[in-house]
């Protein structure tokens, strides 16, 4: 047995000079490794705490070899490895995309009884889902079995829901479904919030639906998401039963819920449906806003009762909301598709006079109108005026341009009526 009265002070220098180099240079790794050598020689056994560091050194400079060799040499010695220890072991390979060994390191770590950690987890999960292994990820829950928890797991739902990993956040979050009598709120939303973004619209309402059953509580905002998603695909015979069952539940809609389902409502033309509820919200205590009046007035301007939408106009501006430019927009391309060029021309001045700012799709709308019923020599001053607010035409700007254009030079030709274009502003923002 050698006296290691001189160990203290070579150990720690090693020690420091490792741990300010978080990214040392080939040349200083190997320098590194001498320095290691020659301490072993010279004085006695280095600890598990040296070890853990020379092996995040190697893993940071991808020695893939060196740390393995210092890893077997560690467990040969007997040091005791301790979650530190694992867990730069792990990262290390992770860094170094060796997914088997970080496997068998992970069970020989369960195996000696130390518990991991969210660490662990994440760069497990890290790995698996670069090297595109997360099919393996059950092996990893099995092996870690002894120690999951709620939080691991929800914390895993989480992190593949956020990385958009859907059937296996949907697999793990179906594990911790079996395993456990009462749900995890984060957990639920998470994957709820994932299925409805990836369009998964059924399973989201039966985790809606499910929840209570696991001592989760569902609220307003988590009917909003769905309703949100269903909204996108206008799914609205799902609105309306889902809408019933929410209230049936006992949760009463908020001005979102009341927006997104009349303007859903807007957008396949159901206007009696989209009416109603806003004479439901009414009388509620839930009062509309701008954007509940523009859905409905899109709805009813866009199905062919637009006087209903003028006298919604007004109603807004008595109950003293200012219309913003998208209601302005829905109007004037109302008035304007229904051959009212004249209430277009006064709607656009009033806004301007309201001081009420244009966009690019305001005067494309007033553009394609002007240029419909002839009145080239306005569009023409509108567009001066437009290009003097420093807006950039874009490309339906331009069409109508071109259009301007062949119409001034073909002056005797008898005029074919115009096709009428789609629709530019469409009631969801
Ligand atoms: C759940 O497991 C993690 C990681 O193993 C641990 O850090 C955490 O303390 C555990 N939580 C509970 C409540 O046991
Ligand atoms: C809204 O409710 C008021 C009474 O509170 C009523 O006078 C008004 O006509 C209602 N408006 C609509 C559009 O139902």
């Amino acid at each position: 047995m050698r006296k290691c009265a001189e160990r203290g002070t070579g150990w720690i220098y090693l020690r420091i000079t490792c741990c300010l180099m978080p990214l040392p240079s080939l040349e200083w790794v190997d320098q590194a490794y001498q320095v290691f050598e020659d301490m072993k020689q010279k004085y006695c056994e280095p600890d598990a705490y040296t070890y853990t560091i020379l092996i995040r050194m190697s893993g940071r400079a991808g020695k893939t070899s060196k740390f393995l060799s210092f890893f077997d040499e560690m467990v040969s010695k007997g040091c005791a490895l301790n979650l530190i220890a694992y867990n730069t072991l792990i990262e290390a390979l992770g860094k170094n995309k060796m997914v088997d060994k970080l496997i068998f390191v992970l069970s020989k770590m369960i195996e000696s009884d130390c518990q991991p950690n969210q660490f662990t987890y994440s760069i497990t999960l890290d790995i698996l889902a670069t090297e595109g292994q997360l099919h393996r990820l059950n092996e990893v829950l099995d092996i870690c079995d002894r120690y999951m928890n709620k939080s691991i797991y929800s914390y895993l739902v989480k992190s593949l829901s956020k990385s958009g990993h859907v059937s296996e956040a949907h697999n793990v979050f179906c594990q911790m479904w079996n395993s456990y009598e009462t749900g995890d709120m984060d957990a639920f939303v998470s994957m709820l919030e994932v299925l409805c973004n990836s369009g998964k619209t059924l399973e989201a309402i039966d985790l809606l639906h499910m929840m209570p059953a696991k001592g989760v509580a569902t609220d307003v905002s988590m009917y909003n998401m769905v309703f949100s998603a269903l909204g996108k695909l206008k799914q609205v015979s799902f609105i309306t039963s889902l809408f019933d069952k929410m209230k049936a539940n006992g949760i009463a809609p908020d001005l979102f819920t009341y927006n997104i389902v009349i303007s859903s409502y807007g957008r396949v033309g159901l206007v009696g449906k989209a009416s109603g509820l806003f004479e439901e919200m009414n009388a509620s205590s839930c009062k509309p806003d701008v954007i509940t009046y523009n859905s409905l007035i899109n709805c009813l301007g866009k199905n062919r009762d637009l006087d209903e939408a003028h006298m919604l106009f007004k109603e807004m501006q008595e109950k003293g909301y200012d219309p913003d430019v998208f209601t302005y927009s829905i109007l004037i391309e109302c008035f304007g598709k229904s051959n009212k060029v004249d209430m277009a021309c006064s709607l656009f001045a009033d806004m301007i006079a309201e001081g009420c700012i244009p966009n690019v799709v305001t005067y494309n709308i007033l553009l394609d109108c002007l240029e419909r019923h002839g009145k080239t020599a306005e569009a023409h001053k509108h567009y001066e005026t437009m290009k003097q607010q420093g807006l950039t035409p874009d490309s339906i700007t331009y069409s109508i341009l071109e259009r301007l254009e062949t119409r001034s030079q073909r002056t005797v030709r008898i005029r074919k009526p115009a096709r009428a274009t789609s629709w530019v502003v469409s009631p969801l923002r």
